[in-house]
Parts: structure tokens; C-alpha cells; sequence
């Protein structure tokens, strides 16, 4: 459920013609629904109402602050990979301890950071990662709360890529090694034992992968319990897909059933880190369409936002809606929605049927909001896309658009030149 609908022949987000947002900002441009951000954390929310539990938004899925504040103004935390999106959270208002601290890769300055921020917890990823914030920690005068990031070995079905919870990914500690991994957390001083922490993956559209990974999970808290941990948090994760195209992912209503009935443990906080089921389908990238050209048997409709924009079609080869934003009724034609990178990778669709466009056209590339400006970058010289969220019939800028200035910021030529 979103809220980008026709009415008539224009395509709306929510009570706001999309045609003239994009007069008023310009493309390309993100745009976003709060009403739909609004009510797909409500309804992730409430697929756990009767659990303890709290839902860590990850931050990584779509990083703008007035987002995050959005989210946490509906109680969400932060499932954050970086100090940088430690700051942005706590920017917004998200309180350190509705704050999880996940990556392979945590640096001594991020660890004094979240420390200082008083975070609920770390998901601590290997030996090394458990022994630096132990140091850390002792040279702060206090206890950090951790869990060990346990890698379940279920394969979530999904693009390689965003497959996390495999034997073979960097992701976690083998869970053959869980048990050690918790003594060794236990012995050492500065150091606070309070979850086990799992993720398998992204974009995972059945219920199994999930039910694996829980139980194994729930099985290995039991376990802990029996040895004398004071194991108080599951944390399970994102991972829960959405329609781009014709998936079928299971509601958050039949996800929330799902981990319930397979944690097999009772007395624990649930913590969930969703990203992409909560701001997926709730953005959009608009783009005007610069030309359209014929090239052999091939068409491709030339538009103004590239693969620095919107990455994933590049990455992934991910499928992502394309529809014209005024649907004039033409005929459909075939042809490839492509940016102007110089790359033969900067594409949104191959050999697509849409309705049949031309230039100045707006096109709505769906399905955008996570994932989307996260990953943009300057390549190519091309300045970062502006966002807007709208409210009903309202748009507000919460990004402006990156200028050349923003291009050349930091660079100097060097002393000896
Ligand atoms: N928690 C951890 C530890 C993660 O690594 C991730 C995503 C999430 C939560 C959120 O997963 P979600 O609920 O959004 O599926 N760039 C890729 C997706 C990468 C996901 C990375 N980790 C894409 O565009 O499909």
C-alpha cells in the first residue's frame, strides 16, 4: 500500500500532483509520502503488539533527517553502521537507547561514540570487534551492552549480493562458535552480555528464511540461559521484502506471527531492523525525459537522472516500476529507460513496455525510497538530486539539490603544485 495514485491522467503523491512538484523543485528529485512512511511503521509496529518489543528503523534503507524524525516521532529507534549515522540519529531525536549498533567494521572513535551515547546495544561481529570494545570501554570507566552478531547459515533466496546470513558471507560469528563467543564476552570485564543478534538478508519475500534463522536463534538463547546469561534482547534483523514488481512478501502481519511462533523463548525484548518494508514504497525519483533516440532495433528513452541517482538497476539488476507521471493514453511502445552516465550500466529498465513518451516528458521511477538516495553519488561530476516529503496537499524541501560549489568542496590543490 502506497500513496502514489492517478487521478485522472495525473499521477499524485497524496493529495500533491507529482507534475507540479517537479516544476516547482526540478529533476531529478525524491519524493516521498509521509502518510505512507506514517502507516507502514504502524503497521510494522503493531505486528508485534503483545511481544515486548522495539522496532530499530535502518538507517542505511534512506538516511534523511527529516525522516528519521518522522520515524522517531512514531517511536521507532535506529539501527545504525556508522558514526555517521550515529550522528544523523541522534540528530533526529532518537534516543541512545533506542539505538543498535551493527557492521563488520566498528572503528575505536565510532565505539567511544555510541558509548558515550549510551546505545542499547552493539552487534558485535567477530573476536577482535568483542576485545577493541572491551578496551574501549574500560578506558571509558563503563560496561558495553553487546550482542554477538550470530550467523545462522540460512540462504534468504535473495540477490547474492544482499544475502548476509550464509556460512560464506564476512557477516557475524559462525554459529558453531556462538557458545564459545558468549563465554568469551562473559569473562571479559567491561563487557555486558544482554542479546543475540541475527540478520539474514534483504529483500526476502517467504517466511522461512525467517523461521530458520529464529529458531536456531532461540535455540541458542535457551542454551545461553542454561549457562547463567542474562540474554534480554532478539534481535532479528530487516530483510522483510516488498513489490517492485509482482513479489508476494509476506505481510508484516504474517512476518510478526512468523518470528513469534518461532522463537521457542519467552521474557526477551524483540528488536527488529527494518528498512526497506518501511520507506520502500514510499519514495518516489522523478525524472524528465531528454531524449528519445532509435538505434538499430534498439529505442531508449534518454532521461535527466542516472545511476548516480538511483543505483540498484546497475548493482543489482533490479526491477523498478516506470511509469509516465501524465498518462496521456498513448500506445505502449518498447524501449530502455536510460541516464546520461557514460556507461553502459546507467539504466532503470531494458526493454520495457511503457506508454510511449517523448521529450520534456516526466517519468516516476516507483519504488525508490529505500536504498535509493542512500547509495547516490556525485559520479560523473553530477550533483547530488534534491528530496521532498510531502503531507497531503503540501511539499517541503528536505534536501536541496547539490550545486557544482558542493562538487569541488575540500579540494585544494596541493602545497608543492
Ligand atoms: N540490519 C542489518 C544488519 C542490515 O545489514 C540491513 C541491510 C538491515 C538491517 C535492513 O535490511 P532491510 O530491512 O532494508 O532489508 N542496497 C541493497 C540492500 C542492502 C541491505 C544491507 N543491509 C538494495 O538496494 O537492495
Amino acid at each position: 500500500m502506497h500513496s502514489f495514485l492517478r487521478r485522472g491522467k495525473d499521477l499524485f503523491c497524496e493529495g500533491a500532483p507529482l507534475g507540479e512538484i517537479a516544476a516547482r523543485f526540478g529533476t531529478p528529485l525524491y519524493v516521498y509520502s509521509e502518510a505512507t512512511l506514517a502507516r507502514h511503521t504502524r503497521v510494522f509496529d503493531e505486528a508485534f503488539a503483545g511481544t515486548e518489543h522495539l522496532v530499530c528503523f535502518a538507517v542505511k534503507a534512506n538516511p534523511s533527517l527529516a525522516l528519521l524524525d518522522l520515524l522517531a516521532r512514531h517511536g521507532a529507534g535506529a539501527d545504525i553502521v556508522s558514526g555517521g549515522e550515529l550522528a544523523r540519529a541522534l540528530a533526529a531525536g532518537v534516543p541512545g537507547e533506542r539505538i543498535v549498533y551493527s557492521g563488520v567494521g566498528k572503528t575505536v572513535a565510532e565505539m567511544e561514540r555510541a558509548l558515550d551515547a549510551g546505545i542499547l546495544m552493539f552487534n558485535i561481529e567477530s573476536f577482535e570487534e568483542l576485545e577493541a570494545l572491551d578496551a574501549v570501554a574500560g578506558r571509558m570507566g563503563c560496561k558495553a551492552p553487546i550482542s554477538l552478531r550470530v550467523n545462522p547459515d540460512v540462504d534468504p533466496g535473495t540477490h547474492a549480493y544482499v544475502a548476509t546470513g550464509l556460512k560464506t558471507s564476512k557477516f557475524g560469528i559462525p554459529f558453531a562458535s556462538a557458545i564459545a563467543g558468549y563465554e568469551r564476552a562473559g569473562a571479559l570485564r567491561h563487557i555486558e552480555v544482554v542479546g543475540v543478534d541475527c540478520h539474514v538478508g534483504s529483500q526476502i519475500t517467504e517466511v522461512a528464511p525467517f523461521v530458520d534463522a529464529v529458531s536456531k536463534i532461540g535455540e541458542l538463547v535457551a542454551c545461553l540461559r542454561g549457562r547463567g546469561f542474562g540474554i534480554r534482547y532478539l534481535d532479528v534483523g530487516g530483510g522483510l521484502g516488498i513489490t517492485y514488481d509482482d513479489e508476494r512478501p509476506p505481510s508484516p502481519a504474517e512476518y510478526g506471527r512468523a518470528v513469534r511462533d518461532a522463537m521457542g523463548v519467552t521474557g526477551l525484548t524483540l528488536v527488529l531492523e527494518p528498512g526497506r518494508n518501511l520507506i520502500g514504497n514510499a519514495g518516489v525519483l522523478l525524472t524528465r525525459v531528454l531524449y528519445v533516440k532509435e538505434s538499430g532495433d534498439k529505442r531508449f528513452v534518454i532521461v535527466d537522472a542516472g545511476m548516480n541517482d538511483l543505483l540498484r538497476p546497475s548493482l543489482y539488476d533490479a526491477y523498478h516500476a516506470v511509469v509516465p507521471v501524465r498518462d496521456e493514453g498513448r500506445a505502449p511502445f518498447v524501449a530502455d529507460v536510460v541516464g546520461p552516465i557514460c556507461e553502459s550500466g546507467d539504466f532503470f529498465a531494458k526493454d520495457r513496455e511503457l506508454p510511449e513518451v517523448g521529450q520534456g516528458d516526466l517519468l516516476a521511477v516507483m519504488s525508490a525510497g529505500a536504498y535509493g538516495f542512500s547509495m547516490a553519488s556525485t559520479y560523473n561530476s553530477r550533483p547530488l538530486a534534491a528530496e521532498v516529503l510531502v503531507r497531503g496537499e503540501r511539499a517541503a524541501l528536505i534536501r536541496e539539490r547539490g550545486t557544482y560549489a558542493d562538487l569541488t568542496r575540500g579540494e585544494r590543490l596541493p602545497e608543492f603544485s
